[in-house]
């Protein structure tokens, strides 16, 4: 194991107890933690407030800012967790990509990488580009207390995907066809991706994140052959990588119900589960020793109050099959969303009681 600094939260010990790090290791509590995918965003209006007249990616690379963005969901909504304001393209700016985040689009690329010539032009990422990141972390962690921050980053596929089609594609073909035409190519292109991801994610762990958590969102798209024999293998170098590291490795994926127990192979020690799987499902699939993350539908967030709390309790009880459960959306938080309903299903999550039972077992 790495040794993290003396004033790393886990280490200093004031986030070793948090709900989150305790069900992240597979230790049941009477309550449940709770934190949401994208809970930093549009659906806050100190959010949209802050971030007027600033760039996507600019916003991620102002230390001051990033940190206060990363906060807000933590003051207004009292969640478990904070992730770190920045997205699984950052990595890829840093090393000096030509990328921006169009809103309502996503990440767009000016050159897509789709050549042997393309791939060895680009950059590794050196550690000085981290700085920016470095600071957003520190200054996120002093102010969070004992509250722990998660780090992320991009799993290689869906990272790739943005580089390789040059923006959001539901079809990924030029994927598609490298990996018929030159699967060699496209490994590499993976192999790329991997090493920047990992190198993100370890600078945000040493920084001050508690936990860590790898992104597939576009594995879904491939079936488990191509999963197996494209994207897996670069996951599991990325998780390899962190191995060393003494933080929980939480992995996600939508549409990934086939593909679970190979995600979790990659080496996840803690699995997030999309909203069409449900959790005593998965939990099953998983042999019954993996905690589990998720996985209320968000569809769920614009219905009304009764419907999304009777879904809430239903996701509730069926997690308690599991080892262990950390409370979220099954995908991110849509930005059309109330953020006072948020509020009100954080503090009845916090209410809900593990029956005594499941707590002895
Ligand atoms: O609370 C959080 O989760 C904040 C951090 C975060 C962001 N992106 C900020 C963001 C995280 C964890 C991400 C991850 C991310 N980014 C993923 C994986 C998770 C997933 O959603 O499956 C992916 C695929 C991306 C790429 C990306 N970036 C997309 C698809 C978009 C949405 C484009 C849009 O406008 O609809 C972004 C932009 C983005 N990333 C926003 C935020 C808050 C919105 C930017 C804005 O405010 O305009």
């Amino acid at each position: 194991m790495v040794t993290l600094a003396p004033s790393h939260p886990l280490v200093s010990g004031v986030t070793s107890d948090s709900l989150l790090v305790q069900a992240y290791g597979g230790k049941r509590q009477s309550r449940l933690p709770i934190w949401l995918m994208r809970q930093a965003g549009r659906s806050l209006p100190e959010y949209r407030a802050i971030r007027e007249g600033v760039a996507m990616l600019d916003s991620c690379l102002m230390p001051e800012l990033a940190a206060e963005i990363t906060l807000q969901p933590v003051r207004r909504h009292g969640v478990d967790a904070a992730i770190f304001f920045s997205d699984i393209v950052v990595p890829l700016k840093l090393a000096g990509v030509d990328v921006e985040i169009k809103p309502g689009v996503g990440p767009v690329m000016e050159n897509p990488v789709r050549t042997r010539a393309a791939l060895n032009a680009l950059q590794e990422l050196h550690a000085d580009a981290l700085e920016p990141i470095i600071r957003a972390v520190q200054l996120t962690v002093a102010e969070l207390g004992n509250t722990p921050l998660i780090g992320f980053g991009g799993a290689p596929f869906t990272l790739a995907s943005y580089l390789i089609e040059g923006g959001p594609s539901k079809e990924l073909p030029t994927c598609r066809a490298m990996m018929v035409n030159d699967p060699g190519l496209f490994h590499d292109i993976l192999a790329y991706c991997g090493r920047i991801t990992s190198t993100f994610i370890r600078a945000q762990v040493e920084a001050g994140a508690s936990a860590l958590q790898l992104f597939d969102s576009w594995a879904g798209r491939l079936g488990l052959d191509d999963y197996l024999a494209y994207a897996a293998p670069h996951s599991h170098s990325v998780f390899s990588s962190l191995a060393d590291l003494p933080v929980a490795r939480v992995h996600f994926g939508v549409h990934t119900k086939n593909l679970l127990t190979s995600m979790h192979a990659a080496g996840a020690t803690v699995m997030g589960v999309d909203f069409e799987t449900k959790l005593s499902e998965a939990n099953q699939m998983l042999g019954g020793k993996v905690p589990l993350q998720g996985n209320i539908n968000p569809d769920f967030l614009h219905l009304s109050w009764d419907a999304l709390a009777d879904h809430a309790l239903d996701v509730m009880r069926d997690g308690l099959a599991a080892p262990a459960h950390v409370v979220n959306l099954g995908h991110g938080v849509p930005p059309t969303t109330d953020p006072e309903v948020i509020t009100r299903l954080v503090e009845f999550v916090h209410d809900f009681e593990v029956p005594d039972e499941v707590l002895a077992r």
